[in-house]
């Protein structure tokens, strides 16, 4: 149903003069010319896939995340399929993740042969709830996979008190996290396994590209057999000692990360410290503008977290617009604001209702935040045009629509 605008000011959805003349996108890479060299550098030299850039990535993150060890991967995904396997997780065994997170989160379960299960999230950060969690966990679960969920941890230290009851693995997915902390500890040191992602959109770019990180010798050695085919060496290793003999000790893939990008991973690193500042000013002058436009509520900060600003998604606030969450998503969109909606529960996917039997209802405070969460632009590269952009352009269409 299409709800009327109350406001005087022409909707660029309905005939007025948007607030931007071309798109701001939700997000975008930045990538300047001493990351073009370092990969140039690279394709010049004699490694393209695993040679001396991917430890040197490796080793570099892990020390920019306080682990001990850093396994570098293809992707998030094939990371998160790293770490289910490293969790030794396999069919009859469940594994309980957030219903608000993208499908990886959930998909490498099933990769593995068991069974995710759910359990509802927290109402202000949208993270697992510990308390859920206490309630669904059972003899059969062998790991959990806490999100944090926009670059806001979960309540870690909760989570992993439950999982040490139960001998369970906790596998952070941390892939909107880079950077994040909890209560004064960095986001890839606390849990047993951290997941990391390179996508474009992320802190750090590797255009594809993933990282397990761990405190755990026989996690990372696993980690690596498993990106590697399940071959107990690597090809400089045996290259460096002038032997050409392997073994498969376990079925593994090919999910390495080529040195190419992982020399890009290294330039983009040094930068992430002027990512994160630009990430937490554009969030505390959103949030300072936000708080005073009615029907909009602004993503919750814990006072023990130190988010990493992945995304900044708002919640409409349902009940005082005249509009719901798609007209207003259309209507934003039409503004050249490139908004996005992160994520539609897990759950409720169509392959999940069929394979798990999952259906609406099962999750309510994930399902009601779904209804209601539209994501903002957010990245490093937003000039103050573009906040201001935003602002203006939330402020504009939620008037519009006020009851
Ligand atoms: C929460 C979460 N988990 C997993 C992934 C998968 O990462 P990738 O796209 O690198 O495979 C992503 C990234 O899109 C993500 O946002």
């Amino acid at each position: 149903m299409r709800a009327t605008p109350t406001s005087q000011v022409a909707l660029a959805i309905d005939g007025g003069t948007p607030v931007r003349e071309t798109l701001l996108p939700y997000g975008r890479q930045s990538i300047e010319e001493d990351d073009i060299a370092s990969v140039v550098e690279v394709l010049r030299s004699d490694w393209l896939t695993t040679g001396p850039k991917v430890s040197e990535f490796e080793e570099a993150f892990a020390e920019r995340v306080g682990a001990k060890y850093a396994v570098a991967f293809s992707s998030g995904t094939a990371a998160l399929h790293g770490a289910a396997f490293a969790a030794r997780l396999k069919p009859g065994d469940e594994a309980i993740t957030s219903p608000l997170t993208f499908a990886a989160t959930a998909n490498c379960v099933l990769y593995q042969g068991a069974r995710p299960a759910f359990a509802d999230i927290c109402a202000d950060t949208l993270n697992l709830d510990p308390g859920r969690l206490s309630e669904r966990i059972n003899s059969k679960t062998r790991a959990v996979l806490p999100i944090a969920y926009a670059g806001h941890p979960a309540d870690l230290d909760a989570i992993l008190k439950l999982a040490d009851q139960h001998g369970v693995c906790v596998i952070e997915d941390a892939c909107h996290a880079l950077g994040a902390e909890y209560r004064g500890r960095r986001t890839g040191s606390i849990a047993h396994m951290s997941v990391f992602s390179f996508h474009p959109v992320k802190h750090v770019t590797t255009g594809e590209g993933g990282m397990v990180t761990t405190d755990r010798a026989e996690f990372a050695k696993s980690l690596r057999r498993f990106r590697n085919h399940g071959i107990s060496s690597e090809a400089r290793e045996r290259h460096a000692a002038g032997q050409w003999h392997y073994e498969m000790v376990a079925l593994g893939y090919n999910y390495r990360l080529p040195d190419f990008a992982c020399a890009l991973g290294i330039s983009q690193l040094k930068k992430l410290d002027a990512n994160l500042a630009r990430r937490r000013a554009i969030a505390a002058r959103y949030s300072a503008a936000f708080r005073q436009i009615p029907g909009v509520v602004v993503p919750a900060v814990r006072t023990d977290v130190n988010p990493a600003w992945h995304l900044y998604p708002i919640r409409l606030e349902l009940a005082m617009l005249s509009a719901d969450r798609a007209q207003i998503f259309r209507a934003l969109r039409a503004e050249n604001i490139g908004v996005n909606v992160h994520y539609i529960p897990v759950h409720l996917h169509p392959y999940y209702r069929a394979q798990l039997g999952c259906k609406p209802g099962d999750y309510p405070v994930a399902e009601d935040a779904y209804e209601r969460l539209i994501s903002l632009p957010m990245f490093h590269g937003m000039g103050e045009r573009d906040v201001e952009d935003v602002i203006a352009a939330v402020g504009k269409v939620c008037l519009a629509y006020l009851k």
